[in-house]
């Protein structure tokens, strides 16, 4: 109970890196998205090993207990999830940017260029990150693993098997496992291919769900200042868009109703 008690503490500051980290990379996603650009990332997962995992994996490997935390790099663990493989090394230059300003990167590993015998692909970077804790400053090791989403599927299918299997996968199911990796990889290839139509609808999307959050705004804004004549106007206009209109028809009410507010001067 005592050690369990230990090991909650000692854990505490990978839940705080944890945290911090998914916050950092879900900033990143949506500076993109608020820009109407494309975003690499599209979204992330993490957590904290669990600590009969954490001493399992120190026993197999001979780990003594007072090295766990310099030996076992997985112990906060980041997952960036991208749609197409060429984003996952955008990914990784953004995380090489930040070398030696919020964390360091101790090494990197290409299982895509080079993939493990399993079938498995993923990149991955292990760093040292700072948490600040009540006793100071402690540097902590994490591992972020940036994959595509057919990677992710596929690891998280074969991870599930590993446990039920523990570890000893049948033969015939491992031969299958081995195929469904050469399907994922397929799969990336093939999204490569139409990666820019994919990405061009997606920014659409996003540019035409703005301009529509901007417009019902502005005209709320303008009803707020009593122009009501405009904005039930402008809510017409709207109205009569808003299913058939294009994006550069939307963009350009968007504006209409700028200029007409910076006439009223609606926002003083
Ligand atoms: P462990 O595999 O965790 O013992 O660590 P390691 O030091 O050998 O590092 P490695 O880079 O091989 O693996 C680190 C992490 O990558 C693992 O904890 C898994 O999350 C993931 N990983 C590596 N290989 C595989 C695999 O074959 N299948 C799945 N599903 N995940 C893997
Ligand atoms: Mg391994």
């Amino acid at each position: 109970m005592q050690r369990i008690k230990q090991w909650n503490r000692i854990l505490l500051p990978y839940e705080q890196a944890v945290e911090e980290l998914k916050v950092k990379f879900k900033a990143i996603r949506n500076e993109f998205r608020d820009m109407n650009e494309y975003s690499p990332i599209e979204f992330i997962t993490g957590r904290v090993k669990k600590i009969s995992s954490i001493l399992e994996k120190a026993n197999r490997r001979n780990v003594p207990e007072d090295r766990i935390e310099d030996e076992i790099e997985d112990i906060a663990g980041i997952r960036i999830m991208c749609q197409f493989v060429d984003d996952i090394y955008e990914v990784v230059k953004l995380i090489r940017r930040r070398n030696g300003k919020d964390l360091e990167i101790v090494y990197e590993k290409d299982y895509i260029k080079n993939n493990k015998d399993s079938g498995y692909r993923s990149y991955h970077v292990i760093i040292r990150y700072p948490v600040q804790t009540a006793l100071g400053e402690k540097n902590i090791l994490a591992e972020l693993q940036i994959r595509t989403l057919a990677m992710n599927f596929w690891a998280t299918v074969e991870h599930s098997l590993n446990y039920k299997y523990k570890k000893n996968i049948p033969e015939n199911v491992r031969l299958r496992l081995r195929k469904a990796a050469e399907a994922a990889y397929q799969l990336d290839e093939e999204m490569y291919k139409i990666r820019n139509e994919i990405i061009n609808a997606q920014i659409s999307f996003e540019e035409k769900s703005n301009s529509v959050y901007e417009i019902s705004n502005n005209i709320q804004m303008l009803s707020l200042f009593g122009y009501k004549e405009e904005a039930r106007m402008f809510q017409s206009k709207f109205n009569n868009l808003w299913k058939n209109g294009s994006l550069e028809d939307l963009q350009d009410l968007s504006k209409e109703i700028k200029y007409a507010i910076q006439k009223y001067q609606a926002f003083e």
